[in-house]
């Protein structure tokens, strides 16, 4: 993919690290005029980068835009297929309605779709997802994998095992631990919700549209009070601002490696990584499902990614979908 002159500017300040970057050198080394950067620095301000101009020496950025727009995301991308195109809007109902949309129109594989925030975000089993401005991640990935309806059916666990490994690569104090089939919890509370929709035919899969929801910035506050003792968020957890165009970039980046695997190797592959971040199995739980509820001790799931839950009878029923409370 090329660079813009204006990613290439950002670039190098960026590695200047708090140094001043010469506007004569920049102009020298990248073939354009004193002018021609100037402009481009205002560029660069509009969008919410800030500057400090040392006289003689030159430029030094103080300050990145709280923004995930295209240009924040591909600085930290080092994927092949996914985030390769970036659709980013500042409010939108949902992403997953304009994903599905996308993907309709043809969407190559690895499109996202992020919203800074959502009007009606929505989660599993129809229920709503707050998406506040500039707080989360908000984003849905359109996937193209060559498997079967009923192979995609693991997909979802692999989002959840990719997730919870960039998490914990750019937050080393940071443990989410996934609550079947594919919630990531920090300490008992819920940080990431994971909705994948599946556009298909009969024997093959159009698309997979995975929904990530991730609380990032939020801090107590920003919950509201029917949510507040269930959510947290990364910042709560990681004690620190978590940068939001990094951690889209590390999830594409294990998302697109982790799909290769599943596709060229299957979901078994990667179900012993999903057990060892799970906190559901070996736990006493309770299943509900559309029509019924469950007690029991979760035993472990299938190859299929698939429930199965030990009731005190000793009989073992399998579980295809439902919510599961520790
Ligand atoms: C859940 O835990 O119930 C799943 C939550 C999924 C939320 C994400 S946010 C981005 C995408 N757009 C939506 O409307 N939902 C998903």
């Amino acid at each position: 993919m090329s660079i813009s002159m204006k990613d290439e500017i950002l670039r190098r300040l960026l590695a200047a690290n708090g140094e001043a970057v010469s506007g004569q050198e920049l102009a020298d080394t990248l073939n354009v005029s004193r002018t021609a950067i100037w402009k481009h620095m205002q560029g660069l301000q509009e969008e919410g980068y800030t500057f400090e101009t040392v006289k003689k020496k030159g430029y030094i950025l103080t300050g990145v835009p709280n923004s995930l727009s295209p240009m924040q995301i591909e600085l930290f991308l080092n994927t092949e297929r996914f985030g390769r195109t970036i659709h980013h809007f500042d409010v939108v109902d949902s992403t997953q309605t304009i994903a599905h949309k996308l993907a309709q129109e043809g969407a190559p594989d690895g499109t996202i779709v992020i919203g800074e925030e959502q009007t009606a975000g929505r989660g599993r089993m129809a229920r709503p997802w707050e998406s506040a401005h500039g707080t989360g991640i908000w984003m849905t990935i359109i996937v193209r994998p060559d498997v079967t309806p009923q192979q995609a059916s693991s997909y979802t666990l692999v989002v959840a095992v990719a997730v919870s490994k960039a998490i914990k690569a750019l937050y080393k104090n940071v443990e989410p631990a996934i609550k079947w089939p594919n919630d990531l919890l920090i300490n008992g509370k819920k940080c990431t919700g994971i909705l994948t929709e599946m556009q298909a035919e009969a024997d093959c899969v159009q698309a997979l549209l995975v929904g990530i929801g991730i609380n990032a910035n939020q801090v107590e506050a920003d919950f509201s009070p029917e949510i507040a003792d269930i959510a947290t968020s990364l910042r709560l957890a990681a004690g620190e601002e978590i940068n939001r165009a990094a951690l889209v970039a590390t999830i594409l980046q294990y998302l697109e490696q982790y799909t290769e695997i599943f596709v060229k190797e299957s979901f078994t592959s990667i179900k012993k990584e999903w057990e060892q971040a799970s906190c559901t199995i070996g736990q006493r739980i309770e299943v509900t499902t559309i029509r019924e509820r469950f007690e029991g001790v979760a035993s472990g799931i299938t190859d299929e990614g698939v429930l199965q839950l030990r009731q005190d009878d000793g009989t073992v029923r399998t579980i295809y979908s439902g919510d599961v409370r520790i």
